[in-house]
């Protein structure tokens, strides 16, 4: 759930089979805070029924049958300025047929003709079908007056005994973060942001390695933010289960070293950097190369501090926002107060692991955001989302002071 976004979103079902996912969409998009309307054209009403939609969007269903009711009203100019964005979830090969002809001779397409802001189609189709070239020529069309697409995705087909193949509607949680970055405000636009993430390994021989429970979902979740904000985001990832975000470079490592090099030879370009990955502080100091045999009794290993990443940042940094996180047990503020300043970073985050709902793996944290003057903003318990988003916010307002800052003295 993201509490930044809102808007009013029009969920078009066409006809295919996939319409029977619509009122997953339109659930998921009232989950995430959306005001949803939905329209079914007449073939949709083949495979999902008006019930189905309506108890989805809490509302009346837009129906050809009622736009051609007795009642005076233009259903189609009225759902055209009443949306921010529609999303045709599936859209069929003749659907972006008709959209692309500018046809407006059913409730769909005259929707569209009749000016509506934004459009996302969605569409699930045979491959055959999705790879003609009319439906590629449509999309290109499509494309070029402005229209969004979110897949189609490579899967099992839904027609009995048509196999895998490209032409599955993506899923509703992939359509529902498509139209969170089309109604996303772009305050990070220009900007370019690294964002680090999940653990790192340090390894003893090939299959044993020093780590910990980090996720990688806090950094992931800054990750998204950011690329929704209009950021451009690099993501330096150690090994997690995530699935790397859409629209945001991704760079995977395991180790301390290989993330400090990822990050730092693209520092001078970055404007800033927000470090969520939990490092390990220690590396054993000889890796073997093949695996090494259990001996009896008791073992010794000799280990070396990792590089300190944030350190080395905090070292070269000229304009750049840098951020840094601190888990502590105890002491908290004290503790993320000193690694604020050997760190020279411009904020830290502090959390804690062992507090309830901010637990490594979990979809909420509890932030403190502490800085240099010695204020500090508390977040609460919220998803991690919206702490990413909390930290944005404090980003972009340093990076606009800098500018501010920095054309007054050009003066
Ligand atoms: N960090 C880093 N490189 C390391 C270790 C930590 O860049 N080798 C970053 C983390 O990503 C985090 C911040 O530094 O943003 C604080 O990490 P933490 O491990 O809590 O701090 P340390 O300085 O290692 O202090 P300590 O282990 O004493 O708590």
């Amino acid at each position: 759930m993201n509490s930044r976004v809102k808007g009013k979103v029009l969920v078009a079902a066409g006809g295919g089979v996939a319409a029977m996912k619509t009122p997953f969409v339109i659930r998921r998009l009232r989950d995430a805070g959306y005001e949803v309307r939905a329209l079914a054209t007449e073939r949709a009403l083949a495979f999902t029924t008006k019930t189905a939609l309506a108890t989805a969007a809490g509302s009346r269903v837009a129906t050809e049958e009622a736009w051609f009711a007795a009642s005076g009203n233009a259903l189609h100019l009225e759902l055209a300025r009443w949306a921010d964005l529609l999303v045709v979830a599936p859209a069929t090969a003749s659907g972006l047929a008709r959209a692309a002809a500018g046809l407006a001779e059913d409730l769909l397409t005259a929707t569209i003709t009749a000016g509506v802001p934004k459009v996302l189609w969605a569409p699930a189709m045979n491959p055959e079908m999705w790879h003609y070239p009319a439906t590629q020529e449509n999309v290109s069309r499509l494309r070029g007056w402005g229209h969004f697409f979110v897949g189609p995705e490579y899967g099992a087909l839904a027609a009995v005994g048509e196999g895998a193949g490209v032409g599955r509607m993506s899923e509703p949680e992939t359509i529902v973060e498509h139209v969170h970055y089309l109604l996303t405000p772009k305050d990070l636009e220009g900007l370019t942001v690294i964002v680090s993430a999940g653990p790192t390994r340090e390894y003893f021989d090939p299959v044993r390695f020093i780590s910990n429970p980090s996720s990688g979902k806090m950094g992931y979740a800054l990750a998204e933010a950011a690329r929704d904000r209009g950021a451009r985001v690099v993501l330096v990832s150690g090994p997690t289960n995530l699935p790397a975000p859409w629209g945001v470079e991704t760079i995977n490592v395991e180790r301390a070293n290989e993330m400090y090099e990822a990050i730092t030879s693209r520092f001078d370009k970055a404007d800033a950097v927000v470090m969520a990955a939990a490092v390990a502080d220690w590396k054993p100091a000889q890796t073997a190369s093949q695996k090494t045999a259990k001996k009896p009794g008791k073992n010794v290993v000799e280990l070396l501090p990792t590089p300190d990443i944030l350190a080395e940042l905090g070292r070269r940094k000229e304009r750049q926002v840098l951020v840094g996180f601190a888990m502590e047990t105890a002491d908290g503020r004290q503790r993320a107060r000193g690694k604020l300043e050997r760190k020279n970073l411009d904020f830290i985050c502090l959390n804690y692991p062992t507090k309830e709902g901010s637990a490594f793996g979990g979809n909420q944290n509890e932030v403190e955001m502490i800085f240099p003057d010695g204020s500090v903003v508390e977040t609460g318990r919220i998803s991690k989302r919206e702490v990413a988003e909390a930290i944005w916010d404090r980003v972009r307002d340093l990076i606009r002071e800098r500018n501010e800052e920095g054309a007054r003295n050009a003066q």
